[in-house]
């Protein structure tokens, strides 16, 4: 159950087993530097790819980081316990760093300091298509139960990193508090090249079409997840049971008509018109 496996932090669920308070005590006290690059998304909307195609960016293509250190080391989320061990501090710049964090909980000198961010966004119904096999596979998070019982969970945020609403609007209404990019899930599949150079602009990297096609390469789907060091084959089934749903699925876009009834499609617009009819943004999917 949630009480068992959660605990709350500012109003949302996060899981024990990855999280305490004293990993948000290190966030809370975090010292930012202007050059830091921070990826922020809702879970289920491209982390895991962010974590390989930004230090490839960062690398000029020089495959060594991808393939030699886990993507959790090599771009840390900064709210896990992991982030505490890892002397971030001595780290050269530009720092990579992701994180699940909703707008509100960032902490001072991220104000102050205001690194890059970029802010990944996908489709909320292949959120929802992504994260239901995955909660079933994930032994620290709460079994979804039936699918009509998670699109609710789902729909008013009673899952990790609270609602997918809140997190889209927060970091949207940061446009102009903050030095940040939005890109989606949709785009990157669309043209993952024209999306790494998007992005390698937003960090101040000037690449060559010919790095460009390197990095756009081993960061497709098929390429990507054979990387070891990307694929989380390295933690034990015990805790990510591959065998139930492996965590690079599909890698598509509208999977979610595979997955969801005209009912709960019914459903789900309902409330997606209700919670977005206050944004004004263009969002892919809805085109
Ligand atoms: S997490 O748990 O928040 O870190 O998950 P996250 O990495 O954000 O999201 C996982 C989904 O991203 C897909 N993925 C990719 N799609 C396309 N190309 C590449 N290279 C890629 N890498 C990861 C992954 O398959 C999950 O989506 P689904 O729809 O489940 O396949």
């Amino acid at each position: 159950t949630e009480a068992e496996l959660y605990f709350s932090y500012k109003g949302v669920y996060v899981p024990k087993l990855i999280h305490s308070p004293e990993s948000f005590s290190f966030l809370e006290n975090f010292p930012f530097r202007h050059d830091d690059i921070l990826v922020v998304t809702y879970p289920k909307s491209g982390t895991t790819w962010s974590q390989e195609i930004l230090p490839l960016i960062i690398s000029d293509g020089d495959m060594t980081p991808v393939l030699t250190i886990p993507n959790w080391d090599r771009m840390p989320w900064l709210e896990e316990h992991r982030a505490l061990k890892l002397n971030l501090e001595q780290r050269p710049s530009p720092r990579l760093f992701v994180t699940h964090c909703h707008y509100y909980m960032m902490p001072e000198s991220f104000f102050k300091v205001k690194p890059k961010v970029i802010y990944i966004m996908r489709n909320p119904k292949d959120v929802f298509t992504s994260s239901y096999p995955f909660y079933a596979m994930a032994s620290y998070m709460v079994n979804p139960g039936t699918k009509d019982e998670f699109l609710e969970k789902f729909l008013d945020g009673t899952v990790i990193f609270g609602s997918w609403f809140d997190h889209v609007k927060g970091w949207l209404g940061a446009k102009d508090q903050v030095n940040i990019m939005y890109i989606s899930y949709e785009e990157m599949i669309l043209d993952l090249r024209a999306s790494i150079t998007k992005i390698s602009h937003f960090v101040g990297k000037s690449l060559t079409q010919e790095v460009t096609e390197k990095i756009a390469d081993h960061c497709m789907f098929t390429n990507m997840k054979q990387n070891k060091m990307s694929n989380y084959s390295l933690v034990s089934s015990e805790i990510l049971d591959q065998k139930k749903s492996e965590f690079l699925r599909k890698g598509v876009i509208g999977d979610w008509k595979n997955c969801l009834t005209e009912d709960q499609v019914a459903r789900f617009d309902s409330v997606y018109k209700e919670r977005m009819k206050d944004v004004n943004f263009k969002f892919i999917w809805d085109e």
